[in-house]
């Protein structure tokens, strides 16, 4: 009778020590994720999916939830994912500065979290809680890959320079004000100009909090008209979605101007394919969620973050960088 009683105290106690290692009675780790927005072309068509079925793949539970545009929603959607007891959390920010009130709530829960595609902009928040980490990429990389492009292009085409004055009057489509990667992207997709000795002037620039094609093509279909519309000689944007808005709007007014974007989604590598898109950067949300969920799964179960993956963490940012690479009408065929 005692050894009866024995072997179930035994028992519980693996049971125990089981969740401890945070994981569900089925032995599944169980993943609370957001997209800060469905609405996003990125987010929604790369990120998503990839989250999804690395999960599958790694034996965990995920579930990925809406934020649609709204802090507060996101908020509350951590709240429902602590009281639910999930093993880990891995957050899409919607406002990259408000990552301390999200690493509070974690950190009162003891649940580790993983943010990931908007990085904090909060100085010293990420040392605020041992348990978070960051996954995305070095945001200026991507300026400076699409500056690099056009800077060899600008001056491998002279016709270029409509009005022959050896300045570039650019028109910019900007992401969210405030997300690292459109403050960088715009800043050095620019830069690289000056930095070749190449004036640039801004003829107009627009940001959308949403990064959206309704935006991107608004945008370009109103200065196409305007009264600078003739004077345009190069569209940056700041991601493909936009980009896609500016080449509808191009070909609805019957214009086609250099323009130039960031992420290599497979509808980019088409716009290339058929001379609508002069280049754009890869920005591998596959390996982005991929490296994610390794941080997830081995936080969940009180591993070191990098164990058995070949991710490196960069140690003053808690950041794991995937790195950009420039995705041009010569090697666009590589990453279809
Ligand atoms: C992507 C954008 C996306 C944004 C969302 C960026 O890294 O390039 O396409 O809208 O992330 O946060
Ligand atoms: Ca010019």
């Amino acid at each position: 009778m005692k050894k009866v009683v024995l072997l179930a105290l035994v028992a519980m106690m693996a049971v125990s020590v089981s969740f401890a290692n945070g994981q569900q009675e089925d032995g599944k780790i169980v993943i609370g994720a957001n997209i800060y927005s469905f609405a996003d072309n990125f987010m929604n068509g790369v990120m998503k999916p990839e989250l999804e079925s690395y999960a599958t793949a790694k034996g965990a539970d995920i579930q990925v939830v809406d934020s649609e545009g709204q802090q507060a929603k996101l908020n509350d959607q951590v709240d429902i994912f602590i009281t639910k007891g999930v093993d880990v959390l891995a957050i899409n920010l919607v406002d990259p500065a408000a990552a301390g009130t999200i690493i509070s709530k974690a950190k009162a829960a003891g649940i580790p979290l993983i943010l990931f595609n908007k990085e904090a902009t909060e100085a010293g928040v990420m040392a605020s809680y041992d348990k978070v980490w960051y996954v995305g990429t070095d945001s200026a990389e991507s300026g400076m890959i699409q500056g690099d492009m056009m800077v060899m292009d600008w001056k491998k085409n002279a016709d270029w320079d409509k009005n022959g004055d050896g300045v570039v009057q650019y028109v910019l489509l900007k992401g969210e004000p405030g997300h690292p990667d459109a403050e960088a992207r715009t800043k050095y997709s620019v830069k690289a100009f000056t930095d070749a000795g190449i004036k640039a002037e801004q003829l107009a620039l627009e940001a959308d909090p949403n990064w959206s094609t309704q935006h991107g093509n608004d945008k370009m279909a109103a200065w196409l008209t305007s009264s600078f519309g003739k004077d345009i000689e190069l569209v940056i944007c700041n991601n493909d979605g936009m980009g896609f808005g500016a080449i509808t709007a191009m070909k609805a007014a019957g214009v086609r101007l250099p323009i130039y974007s960031v992420d290599a989604l497979a509808q980019a590598l088409t716009h290339i394919a058929d001379g609508e898109l002069d280049g754009t950067v890869l920005n591998d949300g596959v390996n982005q969620s991929r490296a994610t969920l390794d941080l997830a799964i081995n936080a969940a179960m009180g591993k070191d973050v990098t164990a058995g993956t070949a991710w490196t963490l960069q140690a003053a940012s808690k950041a794991v960088r995937v790195p950009y690479v420039a995705v041009t009408p010569e090697n666009y065929q590589d990453f279809q």
